[in-house]
């Protein structure tokens, strides 16, 4: 077996920009001569896709539901043998994720008891180790700025207070992970080309 992947995963709360900041650095990562594949949670499996639907409105849940949810998706995101991210890093290929467990650490646990949270994604927590999570970090303010703007209608979480509820609880997380999880905070509200070289100085060390 060969060497495996390098596991980047991208937080953030809500409009903070990571979908932008993805594309720089998958196009940094395939300059630099290796293959990088960009995949998203919720999925767009089955069960994303139904996340997918709770979040716009389309479809009613109460929150410990979808807690449930979201792990379950998380498993298959892992799992899958088609394009699941233990059979990408094993083929050697990098991964780029818009977002991954500690998004559901974060948002769901505004709601719902962190530790049945991190419960319900133990199996998921032992599958994979993130080389490196990037939080970009803006102030929910900022943030519904730029969904705002962006936008018609806006997703079940995307309004001032849970984004703020949401980035506290992210700091939280910081301190608790502090010395166990590699967690790179990024100032969000600079310019783009800034944010991208913050991130390229955190990763590069991976793609040389
Ligand atoms: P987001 O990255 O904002 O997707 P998009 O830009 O396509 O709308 O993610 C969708 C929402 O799902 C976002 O509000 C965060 C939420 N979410 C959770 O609450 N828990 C999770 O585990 C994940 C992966 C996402």
């Amino acid at each position: 077996m060969g060497t495996k992947g390098h596991f980047i995963v991208f937080e953030g709360i809500d409009g903070s920009g990571k979908t932008t900041q993805i594309d720089l650095l998958k196009k940094h990562i395939e300059e630099n001569g290796f293959i990088c594949y960009k995949t998203k949670e919720p999925t767009d499996g089955p069960v994303g896709s139904l996340l997918r639907q709770c979040l716009a409105g389309s479809v009613q849940t109460d929150e410990m539901t979808l807690a449930a949810l979201f792990a379950a998706d998380r498993l298959d995101h892992i799992l899958n043998n088609q394009n699941g991210l233990l059979k990408k890093l094993d083929e050697g290929i990098s991964v780029i994720s818009d977002r991954y467990i500690l998004s559901t650490y974060a948002y769901q646990s505004v709601r719902v008891p962190l530790d049945w949270v991190m419960a319900l994604n133990s199996m998921a927590a032992g599958k994979i180790h993130p080389d490196c999570h990037i939080f970009i970090d803006i102030d929910p303010g900022t943030a519904m700025k730029r969904i705002a703007k962006g936008r018609t209608g806006n997703e079940l979480f995307e309004n001032e207070k849970r984004l703020t509820e949401t980035r506290n609880k992210y700091f939280d997380l910081f301190r608790q992970f502090k010395g166990t999880e590699n967690i790179i905070i990024i100032d969000g509200t600079q310019n783009i080309q800034k944010v991208s070289d913050d991130i390229w100085q955190s990763v590069y060390k991976y793609f040389l």
